[in-house]
C-alpha cells in the first residue's frame, strides 16, 4: 500500500504512550496477565515519533519489537504502570493510554512459589482492584495543557450498545478522548486491523460524546495517524 506523506506536525510535542498488557504477580513465577500485544501503542508510538515528536514508551510486556528512536521503560504490573505513568507525564503533552491494564490482582502476592499439598489441593485467589491509571491521571494533571486520550474495547450487551458504554466509559474515565474499538464481532488482540471511532464529551450539561474522528477497517499504523490527528485537531 501506498504511504501517505504524514505532516511533521508534532515537532517539539512531547507524547507519552503506554502499550502491552500488565502482570499482576501472584507469586515469583507466575502472574495474571492479558492477551494485549501491544501492538497497536507501539504503532502510536512509531507514528508520533515519524510526525517529529519526542516520545516515551512505557512498554508493559509489549510482544512486538520495540520501536527505535523511542525512549523505552519496562513496566510490570498495574502499579508500576501507574507510578510510571505519573512520572512521565509531568513534561508531556500528550498521554495516550493504549495498554491494557489489569482490573484486578491478586490480594497477596506469595513470596516462595505456591506448590500442591494434597492430591486435591486448589488455591483459592483473592483478588482486589487495582488501581485506575487513567481515571486517576485525567483527575489529577501534573499541568492543565496535557491531552489524555483512554482506549476502549467494548461489546454491546443487554444493558445498551457500544456508543452507549463507550459514552458512559469516556465520562467516567474523564479524559480527552476515547478511541472505541467495537469488538462485538470477536477479538482484535494480536490482529494487524482495527477499526476504531474516537469520541470527545460534549460541552455542556449532562453526559454525551461527539465523533471527532473514525478510522474504517485499517492497520494499526493508520489507526494510529487517526489518534494523532484528533490530538491536534
Ligand atoms: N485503564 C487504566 N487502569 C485500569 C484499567 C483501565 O488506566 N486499571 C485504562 C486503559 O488503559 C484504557 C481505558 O482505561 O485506556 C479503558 O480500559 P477498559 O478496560 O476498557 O475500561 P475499564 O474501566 O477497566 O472498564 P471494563 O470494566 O469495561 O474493563
Ligand atoms: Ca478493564
Amino acid at each position: 500500500a501506498a504511504e501517505t506523506v504524514r505532516p511533521r506536525d508534532l515537532v517539539g510535542r512531547h507524547v507519552v504512550v503506554t502499550a502491552g498488557g500488565t502482570r499482576e504477580p501472584l507469586d515469583p513465577v507466575r502472574f495474571l496477565g492479558n492477551a494485549s500485544s501491544g501492538r497497536q501503542g507501539v504503532a502510536v508510538a512509531e507514528a508520533a515519533r515519524d510526525r517529529g515528536a519526542s516520545v516515551h514508551l512505557l512498554a508493559a510486556h509489549v510482544e512486538v519489537p520495540l520501536p527505535d528512536g523511542v525512549r523505552t521503560t519496562r513496566v510490570g504490573s498495574a502499579a508500576e504502570l501507574h507510578a510510571a505513568v505519573r512520572d512521565a507525564i509531568r513534561d508531556a503533552d500528550v498521554l495516550v493510554m493504549a495498554a491494557a491494564v489489569a482490573d484486578f490482582r491478586p490480594a497477596e502476592v506469595a513470596t516462595d512459589k505456591i506448590k500442591k499439598r494434597g492430591a486435591d489441593d486448589v488455591p483459592t485467589l483473592r483478588l482486589v482492584r487495582t488501581v485506575d491509571v487513567l481515571a486517576d491521571v485525567s483527575a489529577h494533571r501534573p499541568h492543565p495543557g496535557l491531552v489524555v486520550v483512554g482506549f476502549a474495547a467494548e461489546t454491546g450487551d443487554a444493558t445498551g450498545d457500544v456508543r452507549h458504554h463507550a459514552e458512559a466509559k469516556l465520562a467516567a474515565k474523564g479524559c480527552d478522548l476515547l478511541v472505541v474499538n467495537d469488538v462485538s464481532g470477536g477479538g482484535v488482540f494480536g490482529r494487524p486491523d482495527n477499526d476504531v471511532v474516537v469520541l470527545a464529551p460534549t460541552t455542556g450539561p449532562g453526559p454525551g460524546a461527539r465523533v471527532v474522528a473514525s478510522s474504517g477497517p485499517a492497520g494499526k499504523r493508520a489507526v494510529a495517524e487517526t489518534v494523532l490527528d484528533a490530538t491536534v485537531a
